[in-house]
C-alpha cells in the first residue's frame, strides 16, 4: 500500500505543522510504503524569491529530519526533482474541466484574500492530482483544507481512466480530522498567517517570551480556572503524560496557581520535548550536503516509480 503527502516549503515550521501533520506523517512510516515529498513547485505559487525558496526547502527537510523521520523507511524527495510529474500535469490537463478548478475553495480564498490569480494558483489542484497519481498512491494523508483537492484528484483520474482503460489508481483520502486543532498564542487556529505561532526551534529566550504572551482570562491566582477553555493547558495536553495532565487539571480546579506558573511549566515540557530534536537538528544544519544527499536518493527511487507510470500513460494516450 502506497501512502503519500506532500508539504510545502512555505514557512518556519510551527507546533501546528508538528502535531498536525509532521507527526502523523512521522507515525505513519511503520505502515506500507511511505512516500513524502516537498512541494516546491507549489511553493512556487507563493514565494517568488530565489534565496527564500531554496532557504525554505532546505529547512523543512531539516526539520522533518530531525523530527525523526526516517528515511530507510520513507521515501524523502523533492517534487521538482521529478520532472515527470510536470510532464503528467499537462496531460492531465487535458481532462480537467476548468469549472472543476473555478469551484477550490483554496483558488477562492486566495483570490478573496487579495492575491492576483496566475495560471499556476489555478491549476495548483491539478499539479497536485499529478503528484499523487504519478506514484499510483493508495492512501494519502492530508488536512481538512485538502479535501477538496482529494476530489478533484479522483474525478480527473476517473476522466483518464474512463478515456482510456483502469491506469490510474484512484486514491483514499484519510483527513486527519481527529488531529485537534493546536491553538495559536492568541487562542485562534496556529498558523503563520495569523502571525500566532510557535515555532519548534528557535532561540530559548525568544520561545519562552511566546508561551508567556499566551492568553488567558483574568481569573485571579488564588480561584479555580477552566483548564478546558485554556489556551496554555490545550498545547500543555500536546506534551504532558497522562499523570502530569491529571496533577495540572487538580491544580486548576483547586486554584492557586497563576497563568504564569502553568507557562512556565508547560515551556519547560516543550523544551524538554523538541531537545533530542534540536541536537539533531544542530548536526544537520552543520552538515547540508547530507541532508541533499538524502533527498537525491529518495528522488532516484520516486523518478524510476514516476518513470513506470508514465510509460504506461504514454503508451495509453498514442504518444509512447
Ligand atoms: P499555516 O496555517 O501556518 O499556513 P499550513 O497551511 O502550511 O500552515 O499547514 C500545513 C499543514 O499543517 C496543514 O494542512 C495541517 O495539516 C497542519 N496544520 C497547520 N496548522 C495547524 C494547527 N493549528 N493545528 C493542526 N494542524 C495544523
Ligand atoms: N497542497 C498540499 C498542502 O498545501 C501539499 C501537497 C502538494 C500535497 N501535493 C500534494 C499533499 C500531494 C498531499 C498529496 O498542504
Amino acid at each position: 500500500m502506497r501512502i503519500l503527502s506532500g508539504v510545502q516549503p512555505t514557512g518556519t515550521l510551527h507546533l501546528g505543522n508538528y502535531f498536525g501533520m509532521m507527526l502523523p506523517c512521522i507515525e505513519m512510516q511503520e505502515k506500507g510504503e511511505p512516500y513524502l515529498f516537498i512541494a516546491d513547485y507549489h511553493a512556487l505559487t507563493q514565494i517568488p524569491d530565489p534565496k527564500l525558496l531554496s532557504q525554505r526547502i532546505l529547512d523543512v527537510a531539516i526539520d522533518f529530519l530531525a523530527c525523526g523521520l526516517d528515511t530507510n523507511k520513507t521515501i524523502f524527495f523533492r517534487q521538482t526533482d521529478v520532472p515527470e510529474v510536470t510532464e503528467l500535469t499537462w496531460i492531465l490537463s487535458c481532462f480537467t474541466p476548468v469549472g472543476l478548478l473555478e469551484r477550490c475553495h483554496s483558488f477562492k480564498d486566495k483570490i478573496a484574500q487579495g492575491m492576483a490569480p496566475n495560471n499556476g494558483l489555478f491549476s495548483y489542484p491539478v499539479l497536485m492530482a499529478s503528484d499523487i497519481l504519478i506514484y499510483k498512491s493508495n492512501v494519502v494523508p492530508v488536512g481538512k483544507d485538502q479535501k477538496q483537492h482529494l476530489e478533484v484528484t479522483k474525478d480527473i483520474a476517473q476522466r483518464f481512466n474512463n478515456q482510456y482503460g483502469e491506469i490510474l489508481v484512484l486514491p483514499k483520502a484519510i483527513i486527519q480530522e481527529e488531529v485537534a486543532v493546536v491553538p495559536g498564542v492568541d487562542g485562534q487556529k496556529m498558523s503563520k498567517s495569523y502571525d500566532n505561532t510557535i515555532e519548534i526551534f528557535g532561540a530559548e529566550k525568544q520561545i519562552r517570551k511566546k508561551f508567556m504572551k499566551i492568553v488567558t482570562d483574568s481569573t485571579p491566582v488564588e480561584e479555580p480556572k477552566n483548564p478546558d477553555t485554556c489556551n496554555v493547558f490545550a498545547l500543555y495536553k500536546l506534551f504532558a503524560n497522562e499523570s502530569e495532565i491529571g496533577n495540572m487539571r487538580e491544580r486548576y480546579i483547586a486554584g492557586g496557581m497563576g497563568y504564569g506558573h502553568a507557562k512556565q511549566e508547560l515551556f519547560e515540557l516543550y523544551w524538554e520535548y523538541f531537545r533530542p530534536m534540536r541536537d539533531k537538528r544542530t548536526d544537520l544544519l552543520a552538515n547540508p550536503e547530507s541532508v541533499f544527499e538524502i533527498l537525491n536518493q529518495g528522488a532516484a527511487v520516486a523518478r524510476n516509480t514516476a518513470n513506470n507510470t508514465m510509460t504506461e500513460i504514454k503508451s495509453a494516450i498514442g504518444i509512447g
